[in-house]
């Protein structure tokens, strides 16, 4: 008898665990990332400063272009019968996208990128995961900026194992004595895996804070990365949108020179087309050393799919033969840097003077410090009651959730440089009112 009844008990607390489970698995028909959350961008009522992602105008001009490589790479697959594009590919990549991608950002760092360094990915987020789960010691260390790419930070900690330790960042970069010292503190010697710990960073238009690492902290990271033998992880999805320079700045992959007599390869550059064509092409790359490439290469994540993203390299191949891709970029990047002009001439002239602002020479963001006892989220609450603008407290980029309470990241890659300008002015004013509070 009491067995029927605990398993009559056990079935419905099973069935209404399914109700439950079939009400938080109900299909909501979101239609993007950022529908259905209180920061949509598309929301007519707020004026949203805090999403890293192009707006429409931009976007719009992607579906023509696509039509048109997708319709060349069909016609090339089919003349040569081969059925290529729907095979499994190659697992860094076919050489048609990787030589088109070392070609176009050979061009743009007027550096040689080699199709032979790169694997073809689904974009950034993809290629750090799988750098997290091949090279990296599980039971290792992350360095990490004080303040860092909030998304990095939550996918390193999915590696629930790894210990993070944020490192001090300077208006330079990264702070190279504070890194070496959590270095020598931490180093031991792996034997599972290439690497014993990685430093993660954003080292061009980093994110949030827009800064740019300078030549001798690109240098000095390179001599601790040998010297201390971990990996650096650089997200190099902003590095081509420069916008007081007359050119793209050296990636830190490049300081990492192989004909140094110590040279090994420390360094990965993880590259995405997000930013330039679109985010959800889904399409980046990872330019590595050989002896990491090698190890990738035969790994079961990439290798049971074959290329991670063989179908859509293939369209932007063509979209890089066809020259349409070059142009669209060039849009883009004049755009963004108009954006960010705009917004910052309005930001130097009318923000209070308690307030520090670092103009960015490139990328998408702008980092506002406000007077020491300010507090960032309180501010937000206010500029959503009084102007509904929204943007991201510095909070939510910490390892440590009571750092960078004061600070704040604004994006100008959404909204038109009209947008941005009034946005920018409101948002000074608002700011002004709440420190008289
Ligand atoms: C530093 C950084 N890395 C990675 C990403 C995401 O890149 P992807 O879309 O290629 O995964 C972003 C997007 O905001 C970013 O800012």
């Amino acid at each position: 008898m009491i067995k029927t009844f605990s398993k009559v008990k056990n079935r419905n607390r099973i069935s209404n665990a399914y109700i439950v489970m079939s009400l938080l698995n109900e299909d909501r028909k979101l239609k993007h990332l950022f529908d259905g959350s209180d920061w949509n961008v598309y929301e007519l009522k707020i004026l949203n400063l805090g999403v890293g992602a192009p707006g429409t105008d931009l976007l719009q001009h992607c579906a023509d272009i696509f039509r048109q490589a997708t319709e060349h790479r069909l016609k090339i697959d089919n003349e040569r019968n081969s059925s290529m594009l729907f095979q499994y590919g190659p697992t860094s990549g076919t050489y048609e996208a990787r030589f088109q991608i070392a070609k176009y950002f050979s061009q743009m760092y007027k550096s040689e990128v080699k199709c032979e360094d790169l694997i073809v990915t689904s974009g950034a987020t993809q290629g750090l995961h799988v750098i997290l789960s091949t090279l990296v010691d599980l039971n290792g260390f992350i360095f990490v900026d004080e303040v860092t790419y909030m998304l990095a930070l939550d996918s390193i900690k999915q590696f629930h194992t790894l210990t993070i330790i944020p490192i001090k960042l300077n208006n330079d970069g990264v702070d190279l004595d504070d890194l070496e010292e959590q270095l020598k503190e931490n180093l031991f010697k792996t034997t599972k895996k290439e690497f014993w710990g990685m430093y993660y960073t954003i080292p061009t238009y980093h994110n949030p804070t827009g800064i740019l690492f300078s030549s001798d902290t690109c240098k000095g990271l390179v001599k601790l990365a040998r010297k201390y033998g971990i990996l650096i992880t650089c997200d190099d999805v902003y590095n081509i949108l420069y916008y007081n320079d007359t050119k793209v700045p050296k990636r830190l992959f490049d300081y990492d020179n192989k004909s140094d007599k110590d040279y090994r390869g420390h360094i990965i550059s993880n590259g995405s087309f997000s930013k330039i064509l679109g985010p959800g092409v889904r399409l980046g790359w990872l330019e590595l050393p050989k002896r990491m490439k090698k190890v990738l290469d035969s790994c079961g994540i990439i290798n049971s799919g074959g290329c991670l993203n063989n179908y859509t390299s293939g369209i932007v191949a063509s979209l890089f033969e066809l020259g349409l891709a070059q142009t669209y970029i060039q849009r883009m990047y004049a755009a963004y840097k108009e954006r960010m002009l705009a917004t910052c001439a309005i930001l130097e002239k009318e923000l209070p003077e308690s307030c520090k602002l670092v103009i960015p020479e490139g990328g998408y963001f702008i980092w506002i410090t406000l007077d020491g006892n300010c507090c960032a989220s309180e501010f937000l609450k206010f500029c959503m009651e009084e102007e509904q603008i929204f943007f991201i407290v510095g909070s939510r980029f910490a390892v440590a959730s009571d750092k960078a309470s004061n600070c704040l990241r604004l994006s100008i890659a959404f909204h038109s440089k009209e947008k941005l300008e009034d946005a920018a002015r409101r948002f000074c004013l608002c700011l002004k009112k709440f420190l008289k509070k």
